[in-house]
């Protein structure tokens, strides 16, 4: 009986940020019992579940929600750090370094007087954070087509990026702005290296496989970068959270079925995967009634 191929890509679970982020969290939960979290801790609704279930409370605004003195959290993607101004309490700083990287590059330039272009999604945490540290002038775009209707009100111009934008809209958004008028230009490559490596073995395998499986939360947006590259070489390609999304109409008549994951997908979300895989039909042959259950 035939099996179907399953690749999974190596650059897959947890990168370092978000690992450091999740022990420094649970170190501080062990000894405090009970924090406060700026929004999420990481983009995985899988893995904030567990960590709300250990103590750690989510919460939209740190100076009204979180009680004086109470020990808060900033989750991996960064927060402007005006916001905590005031705040007093034990501050657990989860920033992951690449992040904490591009804020110090995002305030020099604004020291500098440079007007900032910030390529990526405008409505993502991290970005929030750099159009607040970069502040009036500064600009976000996350894709070509708006670099070249902009008009620049500034001939000092430096280009950034979120760590998890697609690296080629970085290079095309900062090819259209080579084109205006400009004294300087500089420019960051600020694309965090693993999610460049994640996207580019992702996209190798989408090539080659019949279906494409990127796991991963629906508000990750390197995930989404993910699963956009893989789309874009395969239309086989489906965003899942976990196996419970997995439908057979999925990988249905397909011999072989890529996996790729986000930089804050558990590796256990894999296993999930996998299993269910495994334990639905082979390829051509009917649904087995012991298989796991997978909706139609
Ligand atoms: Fe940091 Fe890159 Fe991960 S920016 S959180 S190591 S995807």
């Amino acid at each position: 009986m035939n099996k179907r191929k399953i690749v999974v890509s190596s650059n897959s679970g947890f990168c370092f940020g978000v690992k450091r982020a999740l022990d420094i969290a649970q170190a501080a939960l062990k000894k405090k019992g009970k924090v406060y979290s700026l929004g999420p801790i990481i983009h995985n609704p899988q893995v904030v579940r567990d960590f709300s279930e250990k103590g750690l409370k989510i919460v939209k605004d740190i100076n009204r929600a979180v009680p004086e003195k109470a020990a808060f959290l900033i989750p991996s993607h960064g927060i402007n750090p005006e916001a905590l101004l005031n705040k007093k309490g034990a501050c657990i700083d989860t920033t992951c370094p690449l992040v904490s990287r591009v804020q110090k590059i995002v305030k020099d330039l604004r020291r500098r007087g440079y007007l900032t272009v910030i390529v990526g999604d405008r409505k993502h945490p991290e970005v929030k954070a750099l159009a607040g540290i970069a502040g009036r002038n500064s600009v976000v775009l996350k894709d070509r087509k708006k670099a070249g209707a902009l008009k620049l009100e500034s001939k000092k111009i430096a280009v950034v990026s979120q760590t998890t934008a697609s690296f080629s809209s970085f290079k095309e958004i900062l090819s259209e702005i080579a084109k205006k008028d400009f004294t300087e230009l500089v420019s960051f490559n600020t694309v965090c290296r693993n999610a460049i490596d994640r996207q580019k073995e992702a996209g190798r395998i989408a090539g080659r496989v019949g279906a494409m499986l990127v796991i991963g939360g629906r508000q990750s947006a390197n995930t989404s970068r993910l699963a956009d590259t893989c789309r874009s070489v395969n239309k086989n390609t489906y965003h899942i959270e976990s196996g419970k999304n997995l439908k057979r109409k999925f990988f249905k008549g397909k011999k072989s079925i890529g996996i790729a994951t986000g930089a804050s997908t558990p590796p256990d979300a894999i296993k999930e995967v996998v299993k269910k895989i495994n334990e639905a039909t082979t390829y051509g042959a009917k649904r087995r009634k012991s298989c796991g259950r997978i909706d139609p």
